[in-house]
């Protein structure tokens, strides 16, 4: 694919798509993370003299009403502050003429208020086009849907290209799974199996070792022929669970935290995996367990990690989750980290600056993983070849 960085951008009109789809809380950003990965994009456009307009989604907005909840003006607020220069919003930019100076930067109000952004429909992905001279795709975090402004816009803008962030974002993914140094060890955590069957699949077929926790660790442990309580757990999914053993070596916990209640006052035990009780629920891995993975973490080539191994929000809970952050800070391992609750894990046990790589992708992250193609990352190559 083209890159931004090898065109010329001064005094051209560049439409940059980010993933500005960050939480909210009373009018203000209350995680920038995403935000402040967009800003070299951004920086390096302004700087070349271009007209930058940057554009993004924000939320799950019903299409055609623009509630203010789902207003990007917080996100415009926060970026002014992160770039040290004001961020105009702009609501009405689909066939006006924007007049902008050469290295202004303003943001187009959220993409997902127009009709026809979610259905990739043509007439608006023209009207995105006409906007500008050069299309620049840098939501990695977006790239996994084919909407108008990911997928549609790249077909009909002049020129299409790759932004820095989802150029990292792929070489960073390429690195873990392309060509891993080894051994690779992923941990693939959160509640349900179902949800991550297809990403624990492929990577069955990559990695070394696989380390499962949380919900989805219960049901290789149930698979495992252990009693596992009242804890979430699929039955249905036991024999997948036993597939997938089979083909890559899953260690599974020995010792296991338990409580008989799912809250902050629980109190929680201790137990050999051999023990948990018919009214006790696992919520997370034991101290041995944690100190076997955490062995195995120090001596990996490759990590990559989506999903806690315990309820790490419950303090008591956490312990398992921060033993591992922690080894994978101390590890010399290239480690690629991924998900929304992977990234909370990695801000309460701050090791962001020991994590090799983290993803702003969520879904985008997990679907990568799992093979698939990135839509809007196709619409890219395809431009490329036109
Ligand atoms: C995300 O947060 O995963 C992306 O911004 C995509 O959002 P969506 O799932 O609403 O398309």
């Amino acid at each position: 694919v083209r890159k931004m960085t090898d065109l010329d951008l001064a005094g051209q009109r560049v439409l940059i798509r980010e993933d500005l789809n960050v939480p909210i809380k009373h009018g203000r950003v209350t995680s920038d993370a995403r935000l402040r990965a967009s800003l070299p994009t951004i920086q390096a456009a302004a700087k070349t003299g271009a007209k930058v307009m940057l554009m993004s989604h924000l939320g799950r907005p019903t299409e055609g009403e623009p509630a203010e909840e789902f207003s990007l003006a917080p996100v415009a607020e926060r970026l002014g502050e992160l770039l040290d220069r004001p961020v105009r919003l702009v609501k009405d930019y689909l066939d006006v003429n924007l007049d902008l100076a050469d290295g202004e930067v303003v943001l187009l109000e959220n993409v997902r208020f127009n009709q026809g952004e979610k259905q990739d429909d043509d007439a608006l992905a023209k009207q995105y086009a006409a906007l500008c001279d050069v299309f620049v795709m840098d939501a990695f975090g977006t790239a996994h849907r084919a909407q108008a402004s990911t997928h549609g816009v790249a077909r009909f803008a002049p020129t299409a290209c790759a932004g820095p962030l989802l150029a990292r974002e792929l070489e960073a993914l390429e690195k873990a799974l392309a060509t891993p140094a080894r051994p690779m060890l992923a941990i693939v955590g959160g509640s349900k199996v179902s949800t991550k069957l297809e990403v624990l699949n492929a990577l069955s077929e990559k990695c070394d070792q696989l380390i499962v926790g949380g919900g989805i660790a219960n049901t290789f442990i149930a698979a495992a022929g252990y009693n596992v309580g009242k804890s979430l757990y699929e039955a249905d999914l036991v024999d997948q669970a036993l597939a997938l053993m089979e083909k890559v070596d899953i260690p599974l916990p020995t010792d296991v935290v338990v409580a008989t209640e799912f809250s902050e006052s629980a109190n929680a035990v201790v137990k050999g995996v051999e023990h948990v009780a018919d009214d006790e629920m696992i919520l997370d891995i034991g101290p041995i367990t944690a100190e076997r993975f955490a062995a195995l973490l120090k001596d990996a080539g490759t990590i990559l990690w989506n999903g806690p191994v315990g309820v790490f929000e419950i303090d008591q809970f956490g312990q398992g989750t921060e033993a591992l952050s922690q080894a994978i800070a101390a590890s010399s391992a290239f480690s690629i980290a991924g998900g929304g609750d992977t990234l909370a894990a990695i801000d309460k046990y701050g090791i962001a600056e020991q994590v090799s790589y983290i993803s702003t992708g969520g879904g985008a992250f997990l679907e990568y993983v799992e093979g698939k193609t990135l839509p809007a990352v196709a619409a890219l190559e395809a431009a490329a070849e036109a």
